[in-house]
């Protein structure tokens, strides 16, 4: 019933209320831009915060429009048409079901002046949904070009290369070192597969602002927090605290006004309410949104759909201020130190390789638990290479200080203020420790807390126990059973062994062009060369380190040389 009176809305305002939107977005993003001191603070530092760059990507996404092209269109003509509206900042094309182009134009005016002058699309057996957006299509009634005349687009890739051809690109690089970071280089998202990310946030925003014009569309988790790889799914927060109540003034004397707003029994039952009736809405009117799913009893209720034009599968969630809080600290954690993010994407991608996580919901541990897992073994280097979370609270300035649901997620925002030791250790030692410390790790008794940066006594019986950095008493890799650990410390064993082979840490020498044989962190996202672990598994192991000792061992005295 809701989601039809919306729909009236949208039907009878039509193109003005788009415009309206539009304008309205405008007018909240300068006032938010002009009360955001500590961004303009941090930007003259040289530091930019999430915050930060989140205002700057979704204004860019503001005055941004998504076309579906013809596979091969003039690009000379294309743009020379859409300048007409006024100068273009960025535009670039991609392939996901066809040919896309995003176009980012200097100012809103232009955009709503291209809008202003889209045309409804003439149906003759089909009846359509009058839902205007920022998806249009590129039509071409005029004479073809000859081929000649074509300047044909070139597409910017949004997905990441296949496992071999990776393994190929490793195999020719010269140390351990330089394979991991040309893996980041790889897998990282690009520029445009970021903004893309932001422009499909605006176009939700904009479904979502026929109920709630003050309402944004954030990104968080992978897609901003420095840790994602390109194809990974576009996690979102409706984020409505303009209208919460939550940060509410009380006028102190004197009369005032108030909306009457409807009450619900819990916090909980708001979120629900909203998603459900804003999922209605991406289902029923959302161009490219397909496959929706309400999954709203889930712990963090949320909205699951794929989007066509993107390629992106969505989580909208809402209300799930926690999550955007973990997405802040991993961010943080990321900016200081580069030996994070690379360590982080090798062990995501070496995990993914060996089918230890799955984007399949299920008792794999997730991407985000070995993150967590990476940056508590950082922290756990002598000297650390990142602070506790306790230490960024400790040195938290009262601006910092945030409650959310009673949890303390207070931590500092200054990077100036966090003091970082001298670890000049090199990428190829942190992984080989990495698989180290967790083919011996006690996971029987301990917990992993990145908040004390130490392990804690198991609070719970679970295979694993990895402490939520903000809602301490929860695990967040709850779902992992014995036999996905198990398999993670098999693998680690096998990995950490393996890196200790001449044979596998010394180059091929493989030459541009040419195929190489995968050595080093090439050899590690090798199932076939990780092998025996199921045969191996069920026999009582000694811990890896007195296993490679005697491995050593054994290899000096055949007089084989060994580079470790
Ligand atoms: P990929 O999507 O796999 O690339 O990684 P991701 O970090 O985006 O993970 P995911 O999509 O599963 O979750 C999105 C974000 O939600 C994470 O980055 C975290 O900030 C948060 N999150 C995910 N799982 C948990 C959890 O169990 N507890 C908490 N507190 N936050 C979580
Ligand atoms: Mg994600």
């Amino acid at each position: 019933m809701a989601s039809s009176l919306a729909v009236c809305r949208l039907h009878m305002k039509g193109r003005g209320s788009l415009l309206k939107c539009l304008q309205k977005a405008d007018t909240f993003f300068r006032r938010n831009i002009g009360t955001n001191a500590v961004a303009a603070q941090e930007e003259k530092e040289g530091f930019k915060s999430l915050y930060a760059v989140q205002e700057e990507r979704q204004e860019q996404a503001e005055r941004s429009v998504l076309i579906s092209c013809q596979s091969r269109t003039n690009e000379k003509k294309f743009l020379k048409y859409l300048s007409r509206h006024g100068d273009i900042n960025k535009y670039f094309f991609y392939e996901s079901y066809g040919i896309y182009a995003v176009v980012e134009f200097s100012n809103r005016e232009s955009l709503a002046s291209l809008l202003e002058e889209a045309a409804i699309p003439g149906v003759s057996h089909e009846s359509m949904l009058p839902f205007k957006s920022r998806l249009l299509s590129l039509r071409n009634l005029g004479s073809a070009d000859s081929p000649n005349q074509q300047s044909v687009q070139q597409c910017q890739p949004q997905t990441s290369i296949p496992i071999n051809e990776l393994i190929q690109r490793l195999s020719r690089e010269e140390s351990i070192d330089q394979q991991i970071t040309s893996l980041t280089d790889v897998y990282q998202l690009t520029e445009e597969n970021s903004r893309l990310r932001f422009l499909v946030c605006s176009l939700l925003k904009d479904i979502a602002a026929a109920y709630f014009p003050e309402c944004t569309i954030k990104p968080f988790g992978s897609s901003v927090n420095g840790f994602g790889k390109l194809g990974c799914d576009l996690d979102m927060f409706l984020d409505l605290d303009g209208i919460s109540g939550r940060n509410a003034k009380m006028p102190k004397s004197g009369l005032w006004l108030e909306y009457q707003m409807k009450r619900a029994n819990s916090e909980r039952a708001v979120t629900q309410s909203i998603l459900s009736v804003i999922g209605e809405c991406v289902d029923q009117f959302g161009p490219g949104c397909v496959g929706v799913q309400k999954i709203l009893n889930a712990r963090c209720p949320l909205v699951r759909f794929a989007h066509q034009p993107s390629g992106f599968q969505c989580d909208l969630t809402a209300n799930n201020r926690v999550a955007m809080k973990s997405t802040e600290l991993l961010y943080l954690y990321r900016e200081l130190d580069p030996r994070v993010r690379h360590l982080v994407f090798t062990v995501r991608c070496w995990a993914r390789a060996h089918g230890i996580t799955s984007s399949i919901p299920g008792a794999w541990i997730s991407n985000f638990s070995l993150t967590v897992m990476v940056l508590f073994f950082l922290q756990r280097r002598s000297p650390p290479i990142i602070p506790t979370l306790d230490h960024l609270r400790d040195l938290a300035g009262p601006a910092d200080k945030s409650v959310i649901e009673g949890n303390d997620c207070t931590f500092v925002s200054d990077f100036n203020k966090i003091q970082l030791q001298s670890n000049t250790e090199t990428l190829e030692k942190l992984l080989r420790e990495f698989f180290e410390f967790y083919a011996t790790f006690a996971f029987n008794r301990m917990s992993i807390s990145i908040r004390k940066g130490k392990e804690q006594n198991k609070p719970e019986v679970a295979p694993l126990h990895i402490q939520n950095p903000f809602e301490t008493s929860l695990n967040v890799s709850k779902n992992v059973n014995v036999t996905q650990l198990e398999r993670f410390v098999a693998l680690c064993q096998e990995s950490s062994w393996l890196l200790q082979q001449s044979e596998t840490n010394t180059p091929s020498g493989g030459k541009e062009g040419k195929a190489s044989t995968p050595w080093g962190l090439a050899t590690l996202l090798m199932p076939t060369q990780v092998a025996g672990i199921k045969g191996r598994k069920k026999r009582k192991r000694e811990p890896a380190s007195e296993r490679i000792k005697s491995l050593l061992e054994s290899l000096k005295n055949t007089n084989q040389p060994n580079k470790s």
